[in-house]
């Protein structure tokens, strides 16, 4: 017996992880941030500061020579379309709010589309079946995509054996949603099949081209790809369009995005490249000067990820590399290219996250004070209101690449008014004994450690406060040994 468990309850059954409670109350929170139109203060100004010429970060600014690669941070948050308002549900008394946890994927909870044992665990140990029998607050960030929100969150669901809803999830697409209103034709890139067109469409994007549709009305493009017949059919025909002049030079591609994994790097690098070395986007044509191409977008920057290979294969960052590696080689070091990555381990993408945690606090809030007889005067309520109206105290962000994962969860606790304490798991891409380039304040074995040592890390703080675990509920001296394999 653990010396931490807690008296066990009366008549206490093995209780039922209600992860739905979770699916809901997270859905709601989101409803609610799209209605608040998702802006914290100061979100305006960093969105003006979306790409512009001006701006250039790589290292060859100072090198004439080379062309400037202009790569940016994109700040933008990313509403979702939630089903219909669920009627408050009755606030769960076992729910603690004033910690929580956001898991990675890939290499955490999934590798190679199966689920990491420890994964279904741990989501039963946040899901009450713990010693405290308590229920932990948890939202998903990957960087991962390809497919619909609600179809990744149906997959997890049957992977992790917990509901999981498109409130909690967030991936490396999502917030290019905000861009459909900014451009009108753009190429989007990866994935299978039609997948990656299908979900710019439902964000909203009014004209979408693939590399499909432009191989197959120039097959010369990328001389050794041949599209499938299934390819060949579900690929539109560019020829036909507008007055059906037949000219693919009529075609002008206002933005490039990288939905997905390329599953052709070949014949995507090739494509990209065209359209970056365009005059201004148009088919077919070639700039003078390098610097007149659209804007490109990667959903994310991870040079490599994890998955069912026992080492770590190649991800989008590689492709964005190959893509400015390539532009350089091929314009003799001039012009300019504007790649911009989403996702983790940019802060916004945090921010995001801390803003539904936050929102889905005050929202539970808000349900426990509904219904009750006001006991206190409106002002007051109000003052409550405020004062449950930020994120919780703690954070732990579970991932398994420093680069991503670790970084952006430091990043965001060096800038956030709450705690974001980033463990490391050694099922994905970091390996064991290696020294990550990014510190993250533990090292564990596996997700199910990660959520122990967070729970243990929380009960330590409330034992040594002396504070009630959730109404009601003492937790028994204890004498805590936070076990991970490494604490930093
Ligand atoms: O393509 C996705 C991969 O790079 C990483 O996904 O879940 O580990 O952020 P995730
Ligand atoms: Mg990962």
């Amino acid at each position: 017996m653990s010396s931490l468990s807690a008296p066990p309850r009366p008549a206490m059954c093995p209780r039922q992880a209600s992860s739905s409670s979770f699916a809901e109350a997270f859905d709601d929170a989101r409803r609610k941030l799209d209605e608040l139109g998702v802006r914290e203060p100061g979100k305006e100004e960093e969105e003006e500061e979306t790409p512009s010429p001006a701006l250039s970060s790589s290292s060859s600014a100072t090198d004439e020579s080379a062309p400037s690669l202009v790569d940016t941070e994109s700040p933008i948050s990313p509403p979702t379309p939630i089903g219909a308002p669920t009627t408050p549900a009755a606030v769960d008394p076992d729910v603690v709010d004033n910690f929580a946890f956001a898991f990675d994927i890939d290499g955490v909870l999934i590798r190679g589309g199966q689920p990491i044992p420890e994964a279904i665990e741990a989501m039963k140990v946040l899901n009450g079946e713990n010693e405290w029998g308590i229920k932990v607050p948890y939202i998903f960030l990957t960087n991962g995509g390809g497919k619909s929100e609600a179809e990744r969150c149906r997959d997890l669901s049957q992977q992790l054996q917990i509901e999981v809803s498109p409130g909690q999830f967030i991936c490396g697409h999502t917030p290019m949603r905000e861009l459909a209103d900014r451009y009108h034709t753009v190429l989007v890139v990866g994935g299978e099949g039609e997948k990656c067109r299908e979900v710019a469409e439902s964000y909203g994007f009014r004209d979408v081209i693939t590399p499909g549709d432009i191989l197959k009305a120039n097959a010369a493009t990328a001389p050794f790809r041949k599209l499938t017949p299934d390819e060949h059919a579900n690929s539109r025909d560019l020829l036909a369009r507008g007055n059906g002049s037949g000219r693919l030079s009529d075609v002008v591609i206002e933005a490039v995005f990288v939905f997905a994994d390329s599953r052709d790097w070949a014949s995507d690098l090739q494509i990209i490249l065209d359209v970056a070395q365009s005059r201004g986007g148009r088919l077919e044509t070639r700039s003078a000067t390098f610097d007149e191409g659209p804007p490109i977008y990667f959903s994310h920057n991870d040079v490599v990820w994890s998955t069912a290979h026992q080492h770590a294969r190649l991800g989008m960052g590689a492709l964005r590399r190959a893509v400015e590696t390539v532009f350089e080689a091929t314009t003799g070091g001039r012009g300019v290219l504007r790649t911009h990555a989403f996702g983790k381990p940019q802060v916004s993408t945090f921010e995001f996250a801390a803003r539904l945690l936050r929102e889905w606090r005050a929202t539970r809030h808000r349900q426990q004070r509904h219904g009750l007889p006001p006991t206190t005067t409106p002002t007051a309520a109000a003052a409550a209101d405020a004062a449950a109206d930020v994120p919780p105290a703690t954070v732990y962000f579970v991932g398994d690449t420093p680069e991503s994962d670790v970084r952006g969860a430091n990043a965001m606790d060096a800038v956030a008014p709450n705690e974001w304490y980033s463990i490391l798991v050694q099922t994905g891409v970091y390996q064991a004994g290696t020294e990550p380039r990014d510190k993250p304040r533990a090292v564990v074995g596996t997700v199910l450690d990660a959520v122990r040592h967070g729970l243990r890390r929380e009960m330590e703080k409330l034992a040594l406060a002396r504070k009630p675990v959730a109404d009601g509920h003492m937790p028994a001296p204890v004498e805590v040994r936070c076990d991970p394999l490494v604490e930093v």
